[in-house]
């Protein structure tokens, strides 16, 4: 997922060889949630004291994360999975779009600078390659708090209403229960006057996170994964050390890549509750699952087709749809994947398809026809669920597969072809020169294929 204005150039110099028709087997460390790490780095803005966060995860978005904190003049102390946060001495001054360019989680720091410092500005995340990702929910809210808040030559500036030094406790309605919106509301309710009730509030265990360590640092939110979220504001937040949750869409993904394999791993650390809904789609479609504690064993054995419809947690996770596509790509029978979140995330169908997979998409719900086999190919993933996905049928396929675009995988996945050459895959990465350019080049121009007609 590139967010940002016309990125449209992928890198060629990387690209992940897959040998195909692999079995996987052994057990995966799973990371922190990149999610949660995210909104946890714009939340240590909230305090000039000290946070210490562990489990964080080794990838660019974390990287481009800190590069915005450090713009801001934050100082960050990183050790393996540790980053030290010191936000004492910020200044607040525009973020360039370079920083924020391509990561829609820059502008959740918004609520966490307007809160401290009373202003913020940011340039627009833009749209995206699945989808517009409209602001409005947090524009909204943030007004509802006591902003004002003008968008000026595509950047979002905003400020305190006139003789207020704070912001002010508020009722807010979302309109669509938005984790981005919710995670921006909630940081600047905890240091508003008064409190905040959030209703229709998104309930992703990010959020929680995000809510046990505002609460470690002396915030008093309340109901943190329901739908109605109270927020008292406090006068000031303090230093605390938090550790990131693992990241369940990591942890889906290498399910899902057993299941499709038919192999049997075992993942851990997660917190099985949090992946409840995608275990009853696997188990439906055959697979085994086992729950012991803090990990999960999976048994792939038949692929049967189911339907499946994305949906705010509780329900099944539209960062899921992708690689849970490839897996029914080869099941029995025709199943069904409605896109219910985003607008546009079905960039791996065409792909899909040219690796002999049978998808027509129609008004967002993918029919998927299961075939025998997949055959390896050359591909280029155009956002990062995508590329899983493709990884993922390249596992299934016949002979081999060079995957691209892997600036998308390695904004999400630490180590994703370590993990999986750890459990058996042949997989390597190749480092070559070059640039992709949209315009001329053939691969590009297949993804280019009207999805609705695939
Ligand atoms: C977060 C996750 C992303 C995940 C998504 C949905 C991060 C960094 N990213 O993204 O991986 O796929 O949740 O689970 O945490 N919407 C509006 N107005 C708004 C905001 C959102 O209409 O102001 C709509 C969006 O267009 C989309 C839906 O709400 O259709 C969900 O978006 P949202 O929950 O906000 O996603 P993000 O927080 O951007």
């Amino acid at each position: 997922m590139v967010c940002g204005r016309n990125n449209k150039s992928y890198l060629k110099s990387q690209n992940l060889k897959i040998i195909g028709q692999n079995t996987l087997r052994g057990k995966v460390k799973i990371s922190g949630a990149k999610n949660s790490a995210l909104v946890l780095l714009a939340a240590s803005l909230l305090t000039k004291e000290k946070i210490i966060l562990d489990n964080v995860p080794l990838l660019t978005d974390i990287e481009k994360m800190g590069n915005i904190l450090k713009n801001l003049g934050v100082k960050l102390q990183k050790k393996d999975h540790q980053v030290i946060i010191d936000s004492k001495n910020l200044s607040i001054q525009e973020l360039p779009f370079e920083l924020v360019n391509g990561l829609r989680a820059s502008f959740f720091c918004i609520g966490a600078l307007l809160a401290r410092f009373g202003e913020a500005s940011i340039p627009l995340p833009g749209g995206c390659n699945i989808g517009e990702r409209p602001i409005n929910e947090h524009i909204n809210g943030l007004r509802a708090l006591g902003a004002e808040i003008i968008i000026e030559r595509e950047v979002v500036k905003a400020t305190l209403v006139e003789k207020k030094s704070k912001l002010f406790g508020a009722n807010i309605r979302l309109n669509c229960p938005s984790v981005g919106a919710t995670e921006t509301l909630i940081m600047a309710a905890s240091l508003a006057e008064g409190r905040t009730v959030i209703e229709n509030a998104a309930r992703e265990p990010e959020i929680q996170d995000l809510c046990q360590m505002l609460n470690k640092m002396g915030a008093k939110i309340y109901d943190a994964g329901k739908e109605k979220i109270i927020i008292d504001g406090v006068q000031n937040l303090h230093g605390c050390s938090h550790k990131v949750i693992p990241d369940r869409i990591e942890a889906g993904t290498f399910l899902i890549a057993a299941a499709a394999t038919s192999s049997s791993i075992t993942i851990s650390p997660v917190i099985p509750i949090h992946l409840e809904a995608v275990l009853k789609k696997l188990e439906e479609s055959g697979s085994k699952v086992f729950i012991k504690g803090n990990s999960i064993s999976i048994n792939g054995k038949s692929i049967n087709a189911v339907k499946i419809k994305t949906a705010p947690f509780p329900g099944f996770p539209t960062d899921l749809q992708a690689p849970f596509m490839a897996l029914m790509t080869i099941a029995k029978g025709r199943s069904m994947i409605s896109e219910k979140i985003f607008e546009n995330r079905m960039n791996h169908v065409a792909l899909l398809n040219k690796m002999g997979a049978s998808i027509v998409v129609n008004n967002n719900i993918a029919h998927i026809n299961g075939v025998k086999k997949l055959k390896g190919t050359d591909l280029i993933g155009t956002d990062l669920r995508s590329s899983a996905a493709l990884v993922i049928a390249a596992l299934v396929s016949e002979n081999v597969s060079n995957v691209y675009g892997l600036e998308h995988l390695d904004r999400g996945y630490e180590e994703f072809e370590y993990k999986l050459s750890k459990l058996g895959v042949n997989i390597k990465r190749e480092f070559k020169n070059g640039l992709f350019n949209n315009k001329k080049d053939s691969l590009e121009n297949e993804l280019e294929v009207n999805i609705e007609a695939a």
